[in-house]
């Protein structure tokens, strides 16, 4: 029997792949032109930097992570998110040293052992961007400007930008007391997993998607109404700067996040068209964790998007790839001339394609059919005695003679 993949991980096949090009290739010139640099992390770290950064009482931490113990008897976890590993790479690699400020950003595969379904994997991809260094709220719009313009330069339109503010450590503990407080009265009425979390992770009870939770929930208090001055301030900041850059957003006290080091400014981009997986985009502003990872003591903020579900998203149009030219041939020697010619024109920087086997002209032409050639050229003796031959534009069916020659054929197939 033939081996099958692991299900959650996906091929991502040609036809499908042109999508990811496009957003991987809009992510670079868009983060590029707002100072980013790429940098590549390992997929593969201690699993004590995923403890210690994302959090122990985290889902991800608690029940979705690929840890094993390698032979050298290291306990190891393959990345379920980018931001730990940047991190992790920013301090080891004394990035800060040179300058404390940095704009990064990453694409590559991930892993959670979730539950497959559309628009969730096992193994999934995500585009993310990272800053350090910077406090003022004025990066915290840059980025989610940023967010936006790429999602817009896709055609993406679809997705509305939630905001919301976690808080910093001198704040939060109050809204957390006050959360527990109120979820305690109504442990009854919450799920096992929330009434978990009232003492591990309170905040979490907000976005739980059972519709008895929800219900309890409704009239929880509100993280923005417990915010402190800075805080306050900090957010007030980021919204003002959002309206004049004429950026939509609405504020979302709910939006909670998955992850444990966040601080003050949080936001997603959601869709209500991937069913119960909205959250395009995601991230926010990680104000301890640099120093949490044994760095300096410096702000962070950042985000990731699943490039699975942005493809979803994209249409396809105008993105399959054919073939400027099929040469088709008719017996050996105009064969060898279609090869020669067919090289000489890739070199010119053209997509040209020819049938190898040698099979019929009516078959030959089936295949450019198939591939959607945009035109064709047929050789056959009389094309190689008089060293002309006939273009044929495939949409009009209109033809133009040309010299044999790749210059010839290359002006007239980049004219087009
Ligand atoms: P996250 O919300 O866990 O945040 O993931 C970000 C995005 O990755 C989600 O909005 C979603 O589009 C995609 N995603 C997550 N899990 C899956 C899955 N199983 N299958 C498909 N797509 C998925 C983070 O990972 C943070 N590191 C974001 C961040 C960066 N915050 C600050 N900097």
């Amino acid at each position: 029997m033939a081996i099958t993949g692991i299900k959650g991980f996906n091929d991502i096949l040609p036809g499908e792949v042109e999508k990811w090009q496009r957003i991987e290739a809009t992510a670079r010139r868009v983060f590029e032109n707002c100072g980013f640099s790429e940098i590549r992390v390992p997929i593969m770290e201690k699993t004590e930097l995923f403890a210690r950064s994302i959090g122990d009482a985290t889902d991800i931490v608690e029940k979705e992570m690929y840890s094993f113990v390698d032979k050298g008897d290291n306990r190891v976890t393959l990345r379920p998110e980018g931001t730990a590993g940047v991190i992790r790479s920013f301090i080891e690699q004394k990035l800060h040293a040179q300058d404390p400020v940095a704009k990064l950003y990453y694409m590559g595969p991930m892993f959670r052992s979730e539950r497959p379904q559309k628009g969730r994997y096992r193994q999934f991809h995500q585009i993310g961007a990272e800053v350090t260094g910077i406090t003022n709220p004025r990066i915290d719009a840059q980025i989610l400007v940023m967010l936006c313009r790429f999602f817009a330069e896709l055609g993406i339109t679809e997705p509305t930008l939630q905001i919301n503010s976690l808080g910093c450590p001198e704040c939060r503990p109050a809204y957390r007391a006050a959360l527990k407080e109120y979820l305690e009265m109504r442990r009854e009425s919450l799920c096992d997993d929330c009434r978990r979390r009232i003492d591990t992770n309170p905040l979490r009870a907000l976005d739980c998607k059972v519709i008895g939770c929800g219900e309890a929930t409704a009239e929880a208090p509100s993280v923005l109404q417990h915010l402190c001055s800075g805080c306050d301030e900090h957010f007030a900041s980021v919204r003002r700067h959002l309206d004049a850059t004429g950026t939509s957003y609405s504020v979302n006290h709910r939006m909670v996040r998955g992850l444990d080091y966040y601080t003050r400014t949080t936001f997603e981009l959601v869709t209500g068209l991937l069913g119960s997986q909205s959250a395009v985009a995601a991230g926010g502003r990680y104000d301890g964790l640099i120093q949490e990872l044994g760095g300096p003591k410096l702000p962070g903020i950042g985000f990731a998007m699943g490039v699975e579900r942005v493809a979803l998203l994209l249409s396809d149009e105008g993105l399959a790839r054919r073939p400027d030219l099929f040469i088709a041939a008719h017996g050996e020697a105009a064969g060898d001339e279609a090869f020669r010619l067919m090289i000489l024109l890739q070199g010119e920087g053209l997509r040209v394609e020819l049938e190898y086997e040698g099979k019929s002209l009516k078959s030959q032409m089936r295949r450019a059919d198939k591939l959607g050639a945009r035109y064709t050229l047929v050789l056959g003796e009389d094309e190689l005695v008089s060293r002309r031959g006939k273009l044929k534009e495939m949409a009009s069916g209109e033809q133009q003679e040309l010299p044999l020659e790749p210059a010839a054929l290359a002006r007239a197939l980049s004219c087009s």
